[in-house]
């Protein structure tokens, strides 16, 4: 871990520099809305807020450095916020009198971690460039800089999205898929949002790092349903390991038995080898469809790195809101 965060921290001076010989380029990576008009686009912040990817990244990294499994926590974040209505920090905002939020899902509660670390970036960058920077934009960039502090790759990470005023716990419920699905379940969640199934089974990738409670896997250890190729010495561990309380929100696994904290291939290598921990991963080999894409990515690291930062642009700019919508909080829990 300290050897990553040592390098990591060299390359970002080193992109830092090559970034201002770069400013005129971005424009070509903008991502570009219905209306023809920029939405997203890579600097956003360069006048009105130039500090901000240092300062996420240096927040981001004493937090992992205190907590491994935060990158992965904060990465989840960024995921269930853009499935849901897109990347507009609804999954931040507490309940109010008005509506229910998203944090009490099924999908989140007992589960999704890591706001206080987002309240502390903003309340920075607050301070420093006043109702500037999108809660959206934090967690898009803590993201990236999670995967970057767990060793894997670097990207540019488009930004000016902006917060929503309200959030729904049904959309959450909806939106957003089960660990007990199969591909064709997984697939409607991820058309529903307009992604493709080679960005499912690479986005699935993410769980190459963080933990899982027993409650989201226990069911496959009753013994009914068990998926071919499922490694059974792998099923006994798990099976130990939850057997004093199969519903327990305590008891965790690591989503990769081989390299937990590490963002790395070994997912798709793992699955291959039945170790995949949620069913809606090891289901990923039973179709022939899915299982390809796992094969290549298994055998080609830096494949799977570039599939993935692609999936991420474009998961990150799920329906973005154009500068008429939308706000910037002030405080990341609650619409101004
Ligand atoms: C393909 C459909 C997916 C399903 C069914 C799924 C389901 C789950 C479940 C059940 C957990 C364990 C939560 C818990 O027990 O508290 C989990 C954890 C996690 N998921 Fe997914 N997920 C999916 C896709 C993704 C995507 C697209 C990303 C990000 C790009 C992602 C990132 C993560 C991470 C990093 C963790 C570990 C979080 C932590 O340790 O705090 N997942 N996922
Ligand atoms: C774990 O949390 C879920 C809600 O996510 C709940 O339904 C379940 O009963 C909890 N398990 C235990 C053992 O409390």
């Amino acid at each position: 871990m300290a050897f990553y965060l040592a390098i990591s921290l060299i390359m970002f001076g080193l992109l830092i520099r090559s970034n201002v010989a770069t400013t005129n380029s971005s424009f070509s990576k903008d991502c570009l809305g219905t209306d023809g008009n920029s939405v997203l686009k890579v600097g956003f912040y360069r006048e009105s807020c130039p500090d901000i990817e240092a300062i996420i990244f240096s927040w981001v990294g004493k937090a992992v450095l205190d907590d491994p499994r935060m990158a992965a926590s904060l990465l989840r974040l960024h995921f269930h916020d853009c499935f849901v209505n897109g990347c507009d920090a609804s999954v931040l905002l507490d309940d109010t009198t008005s509506f229910q939020g998203e944090k009490t899902a099924g999908p989140n509660v007992n589960s999704l971690r890591g706001f206080e670390i987002i309240d502390v970036i903003k309340s920075e960058l607050e301070y420093l460039c006043p109702e500037t920077v999108s809660c959206a934009d934090i967690l898009a960039i803590a993201a990236r800089d999670s995967i970057v502090l767990s060793g894997g790759p670097w990207w540019e990470v488009q930004v000016g999205r902006r917060d929503s005023l309200t959030a729904s716990m049904a959309d959450a419920n909806n939106n957003i898929p089960g660990p007990n699905s199969d591909v064709a379940a997984l697939m409607a969640k991820f058309q529903n949002v307009g992604l493709t199934l080679v960005d499912m089974v690479t986005l699935s990738g993410a769980h190459t790092m963080g933990k899982a409670r027993c409650f989201t896997f226990s069911s496959r250890l009753l013994g009914n349903g068990i998926l071919p190729n499922t490694n059974e010495n792998f099923m006994q561990i798990l099976q130990q390991l939850c057997a004093a309380d199969p519903n327990s929100n305590t008891t965790l696994a690591n989503l990769d038995t081989t390299t937990p904290t590490t963002f790395d291939n070994q997912y798709y290598i793992n699955l291959l080898s039945g170790e995949g921990l949620l069913q809606s991963d090891q289901a990923l080999i039973v179709s022939d469809q899915t299982r390809e894409t796992v094969e290549a990515y298994a055998n080609d690291p830096l494949a799977f790195y570039e599939g993935f930062k692609q999936s991420m642009i474009k998961m990150g700019g799920l329906a973005p809101r154009t500068i008429n919508s939308g706000e910037i909080r002030r405080n990341c829990r609650n619409p101004n």
